[in-house]
């Protein structure tokens, strides 16, 4: 009896099937037997780039905390309109994490500990920047970035908004960094490099008369807020494939002018254009699948 199964199941099995242990992966990729030590990539990735591989629990805690993320951004871009202040934007977002049973990742992260629990980036301000009583008038584009962290997860979302009516270099570089991002995401799936994402990026940059900040990066994120690998949106050789299970942001900065940043060292946070042109940045957290990729930050979808 136990011979006939054996029998049987090395038959109807081959090497792309599913595996039998029920991991959702190819028998080849999981249990197929090997000759000598296995490969296992979750491992290799972790020693060897300190990228961790998630595991199913942590894609469904991570999947929710970028959920609520979106959500909170969504409600916050909702509120942005010219007269209300920065500070009024941060303090509905504490009220929105709240509701949520979540908490602002930003607030008292970092040296010095950044001081609000969301980053208000306005006009030339390219990204880490404070909230406070500055007002929102015509003419103005603002970048409102949320992390929420639920249950130990944490999600990681921005978005542009134009006040009024903007001029067109303002609209080029907002609508430039959404491509960037789209087109970028568009790519994704396992065995693309991770320099490919800033191939993609400098192209559609350079096409429309805009630069792509290198200072700052894109990040693993999930279970802390910044993880290994970094992604770096100009044009650079990290040969490292992307494989199922890593998440991660694309969140590229592109500038009207000159791509340098600097730090304002009053406050050691708010980055700022060199020209003080126009700077813009959309960010999703995504999650690399079996075929493709999932953007876990989309609201509403
Ligand atoms: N949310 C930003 C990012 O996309 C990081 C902000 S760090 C902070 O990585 F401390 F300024 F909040
Ligand atoms: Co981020
Ligand atoms: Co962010």
């Amino acid at each position: 009896m136990d011979k006939q199964i054996i029998i049987k199941f090395f038959i109807m099995i081959s090497r792309n099937d599913l595996c039998f242990c029920g991991s959702n992966k190819k028998w080849k990729k999981c249990h197929f037997p090997q000759k000598g030590p296995i490969e296992n990539p979750e491992k290799k990735y972790l020693t060897n780039y300190g990228i961790l591989i998630k595991n199913r629990k942590q894609i469904e805690g991570i999947r929710q905390a970028s959920k609520v993320a979106a959500i909170i951004l969504d409600k916050l871009v909702k509120k942005a309109k010219a007269g209300i202040t920065t500070l009024e934007l941060d303090e509905y977002s504490i009220e929105l994490h709240k509701k949520h049973n979540a908490f602002a990742a930003p607030l008292n992260y970092g040296h010095p500990p950044f001081p609000k629990s969301i980053c208000t980036s306005l006009n030339e301000v390219i990204c880490h920047g404070i909230p406070d009583n500055t007002k929102l008038k015509d003419g103005d584009i603002l970048n409102i970035d949320v992390t929420s962290v639920v249950d130990g997860y944490y999600g990681d979302t921005s978005r542009m908004v134009m006040i009024g009516k903007v001029d067109e270099e303002k609209k080029r570089v907002v609508d430039t960094s959404y491509e960037c991002m789209i087109e970028s995401i568009k790519i994704l799936k396992p065995s693309v490099k991770i320099l490919e994402i800033g191939n993609v990026i400098e192209k559609v940059a350079e096409k429309n008369n805009c630069s792509v900040v290198y200072q700052f990066v894109g990040h693993g994120v999930g279970v802390a807020f910044h993880e290994p690998p970094q992604i770096q949106f100009n044009y650079n050789n990290n040969q490292i494939p992307l494989l199922p299970g890593m998440t991660f942001t694309i969140e590229p900065m592109i500038n009207a002018g000159k791509k340098e940043a600097i730090i304002d060292s009053s406050d050691n946070w708010t980055a700022r254009t060199i020209d003080n042109k126009a700077s813009a940045q959309w960010e999703h957290t995504i999650l690399i699948t079996e075929n493709g990729c999932e953007i876990l930050t989309q609201y509403p979808n």
